[in-house]
């Protein structure tokens, strides 16, 4: 069921129960963090292998210390300047969290998400909320209540609707290797956002936190019809219009019919073209049609994170 109800939500969440609820960035699938149960009920709906760890979602920065050991000052520095919102640490975990939600890894994954009805369910539970995204394994993320609902809707009780979300690529993931900071995943907060409060920082290049298993979450974000990056005059102009989609950032094609195409932002704004990515990947994912083309952004701001979905959406599998 789909609904607006934090008690319902709640009520769900206290027996147990997975639900999915809304965040600024993407859906996520949400159980009590604390409890074995839930977490691989979680595992389970999504049908995620247990290697790969899930971010504990917390009501404020204040609630870091119940679940980290250490809390480095690079690290309180970036809380302060944006939690809530699109950012998670990784930091040294206490034993309180169970193994299973960091797939036995040494440190958590914490974020205090930036949305109102998820910020009043976490404030209402005594528990921190585990929760990946809300879509089966490998598949796009959902940003709208009706995306979980067409894919997950009769395997959980409950969907959370908080509308849209508003930056619609998942959090960036912060660690630290002694004093260094590591981005670990590109997300919905720049790297340049993040630079310009604690200095330079390293960014892995394959934006998985999960040294373990190099590759293995390659494919992640892909869309089942074959999606093909390149320079899309040249790729239009060979393309059959009746069997091609295209994912643009700012221009249309002639070309090509216009239902099979999605302009991510005629303005050439990143904030935008990430909001919209992912509801894109699976509209052109729903047409009669046999291959999206599409294009990368410029390697800057919100381009970094967007170009490193569309890369794994073109992955082969
Ligand atoms: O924006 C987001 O972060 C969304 C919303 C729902 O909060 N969540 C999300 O979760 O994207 P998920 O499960 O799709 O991606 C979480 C990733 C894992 O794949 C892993 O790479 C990293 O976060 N991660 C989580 N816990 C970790 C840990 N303890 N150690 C290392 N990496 C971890
Ligand atoms: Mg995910």
């Amino acid at each position: 069921m789909i609904g607006t109800s934090i008690e319902t939500a709640a009520a769900h969440l206290q027996a147990g129960e997975v639900v999915a609820i809304p965040t600024e960035t993407v859906y996520g699938l949400a159980g009590n963090a604390l409890s074995e149960k839930a977490l691989a009920t979680i595992f389970e709906v999504k049908n995620r292998p247990q290697f790969d760890p899930l971010i504990v979602h917390i009501a404020e920065v204040s609630h870091i210390s119940r679940y980290a050991t250490d809390f480095p000052e690079k690290a309180q520095q970036l809380a302060a300047q944006f939690m809530p919102g699109p950012l998670t640490l990784l930091l040294p975990k206490r034993d309180i969290i169970p193994d299973l939600c960091t797939s036995g890894l040494p440190r958590v994954a914490l974020r205090v998400p930036n949305h109102p009805l998820t910020l009043e369910l976490l404030k209402k539970l005594s528990f921190p909320l585990a929760a990946p995204s809300a879509n089966p394994f490998g598949y796009i993320s959902p940003t709208t209540a009706q995306h979980v609902a067409d894919q997950l809707g009769d395997k959980i009780p409950y969907i959370l609707d908080g509308g849209a979300c508003r930056v619609g690529l998942e959090s960036t993931i912060v660690g630290f290797e002694g004093e260094k900071a590591v981005i670990y995943r590109k997300g919905g907060l720049s790297v340049e956002a993040v630079e310009a409060v604690i200095g330079k920082v390293r960014v892995m290049q394959h934006s998985s936190s999960q040294p373990a298993a190099p590759g293995m979450l390659k494919s992640h974000y892909a869309p089942r019809i074959p999606l093909v990056l390149g320079n899309l005059d040249e790729l239009v102009a060979q393309a059959d219009p009746k069997t091609t989609g295209i994912l643009s950032f700012k221009k249309k094609f002639l070309q090509i019919p216009e239902n099979h195409q999605v302009v991510l932002s005629s303005t050439g704004d990143y904030a935008e073209a990430a909001q919209r990515l992912f509801a894109a990947l699976r509209y052109l994912d729903s047409l009669p049609i046999r291959v999206i083309f599409a294009e990368l952004l410029p390697e800057e701001s919100l381009g970094r994170a967007i170009n490193d979905r569309l890369r794994r959406a073109a992955a082969v599998r």
